[in-house]
């Protein structure tokens, strides 16, 4: 029996690719960029399964492209707001994602943005590699305290309970949160208090956000979003990029409205190399490396290959978006 023929449009870590070859007539894209648009929907013609990453759009196009035997797309990604899942449902395709092996690692990151946001890191890091530390400074570099502060979450699902249990734990913070869904659990444990936005906006000294990107959430960090935040207040986006305005919080930074803001992602990916936010001090700008620790990315590449596999033989997938009711 001939074996099912995937495309695959990154080599993601060998825990999972292995399988993938060994099991598939397994087509590898290899470099470091996603394969053009045109070159991606020759490359998934004729497949039954394909694996991608969040920078690949899928649409009708993409599922014209494929054909009618395609049964299953792994997304590489917890998130996937790349994928049209109405369509891909509708055509019966199945979806796969990676949830939870990644929630400690994007957490962990976003604290990490937290306090190099709060505490200038990575621009007393610039100030020594210029040759400007002169001498100890009274005044200079003067940042916010963590602990015993008001966190506002957004999105209190794995990740912003995760998020939320650090700061809590760790810094005593009193954590706000901002969701459609109550969570009990932070609630009991963390003594967390559901709000409204603007309630969260105005009372919390850190806004980190973890909500999924979709039409509703798209832009809701704007102009107006952040000036009813407090002007000391450091605003934490390790989530998708368009959920904040990006020239919003330019803006926003530069004028003072608030005191600074550490991203994980930005809209686009990467920025343009003259976006004037990379010319502002306080801000703190990483490669969408949240989930970027051997164990995390190992994590995503089995279940990745899991939910491949058990897709192209009619198996539930292990993460299913479209599991059907
Ligand atoms: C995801 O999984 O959605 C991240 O953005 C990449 O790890």
């Amino acid at each position: 029996m001939s074996r099912p023929r995937v495309f695959v449009t990154r080599v993601i870590p060998a825990i999972g690719l292995d399988r993938i070859k060994v099991a598939c007539d397994a087509e590898i894209w290899t470099d470091q960029l996603p394969p053009p648009r045109e070159v991606l929907l020759q490359k998934i013609r004729g497949c039954n399964g394909v694996v991608t990453l969040l920078t690949e759009k899928i649409d009708a196009e993409f599922l014209d492209a494929a054909g009618p035997q395609l049964k299953v797309i792994s997304n590489y990604a917890v998130g996937f707001n790349n994928i049209d899942v109405a369509e891909a449902t509708r055509r019966g395709v199945r979806l796969g994602n990676t949830p939870g092996v990644l929630t400690e690692a994007t957490a962990d990151l976003a604290f990490a943005l937290l306090i190099s946001a709060a505490r200038h890191v990575v621009d007393g890091h610039r100030y020594v590699l210029a040759g400007k530390w002169k001498t100890w400074e009274p005044l200079g570099h003067i940042g916010q305290d963590l602990c015993g502060k008001t966190l506002g979450i957004v999105g209190m699902g794995r990740i912003g309970c995760a998020m939320a249990r650090k700061c809590h734990g760790g810094w005593d913070m009193r954590i706000l949160y901002h969701d459609q869904y109550r969570n009990e659990v932070a609630e009991r444990d963390l003594r967390a208090v559901q709000v409204d936005f603007d309630t969260l906006l105005r009372e919390s000294d850190f806004v980190s956000v973890h909500t999924d990107l979709n039409p509703t959430t798209t832009g809701m960090f704007n102009a107006a979003a952040f000036q009813k935040m407090k002007r000391t207040a450091i605003f934490i986006n390790s989530a998708r990029g368009p959920l904040h305005v990006q020239s919003d919080l330019y803006h926003a930074l530069k004028n003072g409205d608030i005191f600074a803001a550490g991203l994980d992602v930005t809209d686009p990916e990467p920025p343009a190399l003259d976006d004037p936010l990379l010319t502002l001090p306080n801000v703190v700008i990483l490669p969408h490396i949240a989930s970027g620790t051997v164990s995390s990315r190992n994590g995503m590449a089995e279940i990745c290959a899991d939910n491949l596999l058990a897709g192209l033989t009619g198996q539930p997938l292990r993460a299913w978006v479209n599991r059907p009711n």
